[in-house]
């Protein structure tokens, strides 16, 4: 929970790992696939599991096709519930989630997944993992092959591409993750904490990579974060949950232009966001850890 101290060192840090933007991606002509899809309206949404764990509590929100938005709360809070509601693993007990005015009943190649721990095969090479969605969405072998390309150098990784993920650091398997779900051409893509398990330096230049990427494809993003500073600097809107059972109880909008840069860390309009994000979860936290020993 570093990010809660909110520390100056903290700060100079992360600036001084963010000083530059990367090198801009050399796909301009994937313009053409910008999405104008990845409508997503979650309505009167309640997750009760049984046996005393109500998850999620009446959740509403709606996100427009193309905008990125951040779940924050605390540990337990409902977050990765919520999120699974939208990609059909969870189904829930009351209201409903629609994609593009499609009420969502099973999962599907529409929503992209990225989970914390990459979730690779480990006996197939980086580019075999990525080209596993298109092969089974029925596209030729060479076809697969040859997204699967596009997106592993989208990420960066093309030295890597005919390497097994027991070869990779973690970053490299979360951009191989990353790759293989964009590999399908998702209308969404939902993310768990996705550099929750890599070093700061390492995160900062994957999220960089991940707003350049969404940047050339306009694709709806939902990603959970217990990190304050990741939301912000990553978010059109921060949305924040309360301690169980979890209601949406914030809609922040990170008013910071794009493309995103590192100095903005310092700008009046972060440090203002980050302060109203910092005394929800505080207060949230608090009252999760509360919860969570007396339970026990
Ligand atoms: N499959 C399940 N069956 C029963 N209870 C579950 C199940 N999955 C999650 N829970 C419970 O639902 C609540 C919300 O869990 P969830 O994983 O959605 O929280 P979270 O906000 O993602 O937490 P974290 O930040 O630690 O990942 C918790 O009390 C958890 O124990
Ligand atoms: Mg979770």
């Amino acid at each position: 929970m570093s990010e809660m101290m909110g520390t100056e060192s903290g700060q100079s840090m992360e600036k001084s790992v963010k000083q530059d933007m990367l090198p801009p991606l050399s796909h301009a002509h994937l313009n053409k696939l910008k999405k104008t899809k990845g409508h997503i309206v979650i309505d009167n949404v309640t997750v009760d599991y049984g046996k005393g764990v109500l998850a999620v509590k009446d959740a509403n929100l709606e996100i427009q096709p193309g905008e990125f938005v951040c779940l924050l709360g605390p540990s337990g809070c409902g977050k990765s519930t919520l999120m699974n509601t939208v990609a059909s693993f969870v189904k829930p007990t009351s209201g409903t989630v629609t994609v593009d005015g499609e009420r969502v009943k099973k999962p599907g190649l529409d929503r992209g997944m990225v989970f914390q721990q990459h979730s690779l095969f480990p006996w197939k090479t980086v580019c075999d993992n990525v080209a596993f969605g298109p092969l089974m969405a029925k596209k030729g072998k060479v076809e697969a092959q040859s997204i699967a390309r596009t997106f592993v150098e989208m990420v960066g990784l093309s030295a890597y591409e005919n390497s097994f993920p027991g070869m990779l650091s973690g970053g490299m398997k979360q951009r191989v993750g990353i790759a293989r779900a964009l590999a399908n051409y998702p209308n969404v893509l939902l993310m768990d904490e996705p550099f929750g398990a890599l070093d700061a330096q390492t995160r900062a230049m994957m999220q960089e990579n991940l707003l350049q990427i969404w940047g050339e494809f306009g694709i709806s993003v939902i990603f959970v974060t217990h990190d304050i500073d990741e939301a912000v600097f990553l978010a059109d809107r921060v949305v924040v949950m309360s301690a169980s059972p979890g209601r949406l109880i914030a809609d922040i909008k990170v008013d910071l232009p794009r493309p995103r840069k590192a100095s903005m860390v310092t700008s009046s309009a972060y440090v203002e966001t980050k302060k109203k994000c910092m005394e929800l979860i505080r207060s949230e936290s608090l009252r999760a850890f509360e919860l969570q020993s007396s339970k026990t």
